[in-house]
């Protein structure tokens, strides 16, 4: 097994330099907390380690957001990644048959290909309006299969699917014997009905989440993974002891504080995301170089330029003449002439100029 470093790590806007960037349409959260604006005091904390499977309050917190799942079936781990992580690493060995959605946050599909995994891509296409086809999901699967891996809402699309299609999924996951992970990072930022979570409703359905998106809160690395499975639960925990024994008692203290305070924050972070996807929504009605497929949830979307730009100088003025930046289509396993755009971050100022520059920069490269 090995790993290689993908493009959109590489090439994120951390590390690039953070201070390099003056309009950033590139990430896919909201706009990160500052500790000062979280009010959480922090100098009476021991800092011992916690109690592995995540501290009991912060559990409790994470459970009472759900129908039909405790504390006990949580497992708080360093962000949505190592939740990603652990689950494939403990049902998957080498050679054994994978189905993920394409495209994806690239984890999802490049660590059962480190694995040594084979790993069928379920694509969603522009032309269809990145619909999942549910019988293509089913003949991709064989009686090889281990796991179906999902992400929705999705980054980078924004798509999302019914309550419908998820008990459709659960049914067919649970007639081929095979896991359902489900990547629901972006959960509470679905535009419609949340949908029930899927480990709530089946004992093979993982689901995993974290604060980075919808809290804007990836610095303090925390997310989690619900199964209703208890063994399996034991061997999710001894990964995670092996990687990390716990997570970090100050991230755990500051997510408490967070979570004990979660309708002020959505409540606000809604407001926001609505707002700046209405600027892009007239932006993108005026562009007649461009496509989108309007997105459900999230705070990405995932456009197509129509014009036959030169990409590379496209995001190269659109980056050094500009100061904006996009995430290019390759960073997953698309043509450039996609580009995600996160509309979450910005402030809306910033997204109306980072928009205004886009435009720019396509008609600067038309050919
Ligand atoms: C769908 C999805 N899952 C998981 C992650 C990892 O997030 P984190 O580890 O910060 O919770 C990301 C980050 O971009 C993501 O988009």
């Amino acid at each position: 097994m090995w790993f290689k470093r993908m493009p959109i790590e590489k090439e994120s806007p951390e590390e690039l330099g953070y201070y390099k960037i003056k309009y950033n349409l590139a990430e896919s959260s909201i706009r990160d907390y500052n500790l000062s604006q979280l009010n959480v005091e922090l100098k009476d904390l021991t800092l011992s380690y916690g109690p592995h499977r995540g501290d009991i309050e912060l559990r409790e917190l994470i459970a009472q957001n759900y129908d039909n799942v405790s504390s006990e079936q949580v497992l708080v781990t360093s962000g949505a990644a190592m939740a990603i992580f652990i689950t494939y690493i403990v049902l998957l060995k080498p050679g054994d048959h994978i189905v993920v959605l394409h495209p994806n946050y690239g984890s999802n599909i490049e660590v059962p290909r480190s694995l040594g995994c084979k790993v069928d891509l379920l694509k969603l296409r522009f032309e269809e309006g990145f619909k999942l086809n549910l019988k293509k999901l089913e003949d991709l699967i064989t009686s090889e299969t281990k796991i179906v891996s999902l992400t929705y809402p999705n980054n980078p699309t924004g798509a999302m699917i019914s309550e419908k299609d998820l008990k459709k999924i659960i049914e067919i996951i649970e007639n081929h014997n095979c896991y359902l992970l489900f990547d629901e990072t972006y959960r509470e930022m679905t535009f419609d009905q949340k949908l029930p979570l899927a480990a709530s409703l089946s004992p093979r359905a993982i689901s995993i989440e974290s604060l980075s998106k919808s809290y804007g809160l990836p610095g303090i690395r925390i997310g989690w993974l619900v199964t209703q499975e208890k063994s399996l639960m034991e061997s999710f925990l001894a990964a995670k002891e092996q990687i990390t024994i716990c997570n970090s008692v100050v991230d755990e203290k500051i997510a408490i504080s967070v979570l004990k305070r979660r309708d002020d924050f959505l409540t606000e972070i809604k407001s926001q995301i609505k707002k700046r996807l209405k600027i892009v929504d007239s932006w993108m009605n005026k562009q007649k170089d461009l496509k989108w497929i309007k997105p459900q949830g999230g705070v990405v979307c995932f456009p197509r330029i129509e014009a036959n730009v030169d990409v590379k100088n496209f995001y190269k003025i659109l980056f050094e003449n500009y100061g904006t930046l996009v995430g290019p289509g390759h960073w997953f396993g698309f043509k450039d002439h996609y580009f995600r755009l996160g509309y979450g971050w910005p402030s809306e100022e910033e997204l109306k100029k980072g928009l205004e520059n886009i435009s720019k920069a396509i008609q600067e490269t038309t050919k």
